[in-house]
């Protein structure tokens, strides 16, 4: 089993010093995780992390670690137009999310690897990671495409909840805290995100429908594309990742 660590040199950007420790998987992975909001791509890399190793790189988290952060001091105005962005559940421009992911490329040369959850979400971002990765000189071993149906995807988001202090997921049906609203591990109060929002929801998913095909596209051509199904209960999507992982020759770095 291994640690899902500290992600503060993710979060907070290249000046923060990487506080990740414990082993390093024999087989560090270099994974992408694709597929639309609410799928379950968080959920699933948690538990890869667990089984293999590497570090969750969400771009959705550190905006998300920006707007708290930026409760208290001004944000820059490049970050408040995307904050902005991702509250109405659109997307934040190229520039914006490319810059973020090269500040923070050190995390991509990592020795424990790195599962990048939320990015690429376009084509101009898919090839701006090959020349970031080029430049750390490390390559894909795959990009895992969870896919289902939408009107489960919509209960998934709609039923999501989160822990005001430590983050933690839950989910008011399929993943219940043991005392209503009250995160089990810290007592924090539970929130809704706001692009959980019905409006939001809407947006994001017509944002993704917009993007997808030719990412899923640049990496089925490279061969890199693993398809999963993530229509049943979360163990069970495990089992169709285990399996697929599994199944990877890791692509040697350079
Ligand atoms: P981001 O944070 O990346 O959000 P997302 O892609 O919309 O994905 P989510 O985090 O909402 O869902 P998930 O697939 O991780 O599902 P989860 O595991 O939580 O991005 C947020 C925003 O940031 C974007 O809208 C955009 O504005 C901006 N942004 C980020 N990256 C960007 C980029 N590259 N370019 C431009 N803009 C960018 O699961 C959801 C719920 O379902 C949970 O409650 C969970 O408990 C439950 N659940 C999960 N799996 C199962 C299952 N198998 N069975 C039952 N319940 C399940």
């Amino acid at each position: 089993m291994y640690s899902t660590g500290n992600r503060i040199a993710w979060l907070q950007g290249p000046n923060a010093n990487c506080a990740k420790t414990g082993p390093v998987a024999p087989r560090p992975w270099h994974l992408v995780l694709l597929g639309p909001p609410g799928v379950g791509k968080g959920t699933q890399a948690e538990k890869i992390i667990g089984e293999f190793g590497a570090c969750h790189l969400s771009t959705g988290d550190v905006f998300r670690h920006a707007a708290r952060s930026t409760e208290a001091a001004a944000p820059s105005p490049a970050m408040a137009t995307a904050l902005a962005a991702m509250k109405r559940g659109e997307l934040v421009s190229d520039g914006t999310v490319v810059e973020l992911v090269r500040e923070r490329a050190q995390c991509l040369a990592c020795q424990y690897g790195f599962l990048l959850d939320g990015f690429p979400r376009t084509l101009d971002q898919a090839h701006a990671l090959d020349g970031i990765l080029a430049r750390v000189e490390r390559k894909l071993d795959a990009a895992l495409n969870y896919f289902a149906p939408e009107p489960v995807i919509i209960a998934r988001l709609s039923g999501r909840r989160v822990c005001s202090q430590c983050r933690a997921g839950y989910h008011v049906a399929n993943k219940p805290p043991r005392v209503a609203d009250r995160c089990d591990a810290c007592g924090g109060a539970l929130i809704q995100r706001e692009d959980d929002e019905p409006e939001a929801i809407r947006t994001r998913l017509r944002a993704y429908a917009a993007t997808c095909d030719p990412v899923l596209d640049y990496y089925r051509r490279q061969g890199l594309l693993r398809e999963i199904d993530a229509s049943g209960d979360p163990e069970a999507v495990f089992a169709q990742t285990r399996a697929v992982i599994q199944r990877l020759q890791p692509a040697r770095a350079g």
